[in-house]
């Protein structure tokens, strides 16, 4: 496909689909092995963390991937910005959507991926 500016300028452009490269496993390790580790379930599936932590740092410390998947086209997630900008950390914890990021750590949270529906999925 060629595009054309206002100057004449010519460009041949290659339409691509971006899609998005998630690592299937963690390239996040902690840096001491923290001295008590709580269980909490992600996925149905027990995970030691730390408690008190940053849930999303200690997801990804236990290889915990992906987050959660888009809505729209199904691409896996991870936290991207890590302060609350992103929502790419968007789980649900004891039925509630909230930012991994911004959460602490506390023992015998219950968390799934976030499943976010369309609203033409509703109708
Ligand atoms: S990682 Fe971006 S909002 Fe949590």
């Amino acid at each position: 496909m060629r595009a054309f500016s206002p100057t004449g300028w010519k460009e041949k452009r290659n339409r691509r689909i971006w899609r998005c490269l998630v690592k299937t496993a963690s390239s996040v390790r902690r840096l001491q092995t923290p001295e008590q580790l709580v269980s909490i379930q992600f996925a149905g599936a027990e995970v030691k963390v730390r408690e008190g932590g940053n849930l999303a740092a200690e997801l990804l410390a236990a290889g915990v991937s992906p987050f959660r998947e888009t809505p729209v086209s199904g691409a896996p997630r991870n936290p991207y910005c890590m302060m609350g900008a992103c929502f790419d950390c968007l789980v649900e914890i004891d039925g509630v959507a909230r930012q991994a990021c911004m959460t602490e750590v506390v023992a015998g949270m219950t968390i799934s991926r976030h499943s976010a529906v369309r609203e033409s999925d509703n109708a």
